[in-house]
């Protein structure tokens, strides 16, 4: 039995594109996995914890291999709660909003958080930078209301997937699997959405 988590980061419910491409995907992979479990984490109804300086020293203190305060150990242990909670999940979907070219920032918040090292990923002199979060796919689903794809002329202005990409990969993820929704605000929405759904009822049949 695998977890499924799904990582919910527009805030428009009903009306969000991402949500409801995201739906459907859930809907595919439960009809081929009945017994796995699905949690769906909505960003926007959980209160996440600052990122702040006491955090950022843990941080600095588990790089450097020093031992925490006690200050540094309370916001550390928030970070690892974050951070098991991801990675309690066997296979993860992100659907996000392409906000200001990029992503919305409670989605950047969350991943300020779970990117640490010793918990996503470690760093040492000889090694390097590695990724720890391995052997679990990715699907992600991007909203946008103009249109960045491949041939769009627009390629250089997507923030959106070109950084979730570079950060799944950086702490571990190989199999990143990827679902445009694009142009939204136009005209030709229903058709974007339907076509969207298409790709992710195909790609969660065997996800
Ligand atoms: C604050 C904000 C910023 C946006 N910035 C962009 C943008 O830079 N480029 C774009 O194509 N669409 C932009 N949009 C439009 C959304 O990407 C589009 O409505 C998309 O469908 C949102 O996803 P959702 O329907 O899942 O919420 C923006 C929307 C909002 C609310």
């Amino acid at each position: 039995m695998s977890k499924l988590l799904h990582i919910q980061s527009s805030p428009r419910g009903d009306r969000s594109a991402s949500i409801e491409v995201a739906t459907h995907f859930i809907e595919t992979y439960q009809a081929t996995n009945s017994s796995d479990t699905l949690e769906t984490f909505d960003l926007w109804e959980t209160s996440l914890p600052e990122f702040d300086g006491e955090t950022i020293n843990a941080r600095y203190a588990v790089l450097q291999g020093t031992s925490h305060t006690p200050e540094q150990s309370a916001a550390w242990e928030v970070v690892v709660k974050i951070a098991n909670h991801f990675k309690s999940a066997d296979k993860i979907l992100l659907s996000l909003p392409m906000w200001n070219f990029s992503i919305p920032y409670k989605l950047k918040h969350y991943i300020d958080l779970l990117a640490q090292p010793g918990l996503t990923f470690s760093f040492t002199p000889e090694e390097g930078y590695k990724g720890l979060v391995t052997g679990k796919p990715l699907a992600v689903i991007y909203a946008r209301g103009g249109a960045y794809g491949s041939g769009s002329g627009a390629e250089g202005y997507d923030q959106q997937s070109v950084y979730i990409k570079q950060i799944f990969g950086f702490i571990g993820f190989t199999d990143i699997q990827e679902i445009l929704v694009e142009p939204t605000l136009s005209p030709t929405k229903v058709e974007t959405v339907a076509a969207a759904k298409l790709l992710a009822a195909k790609i969660a049949s065997v996800f």
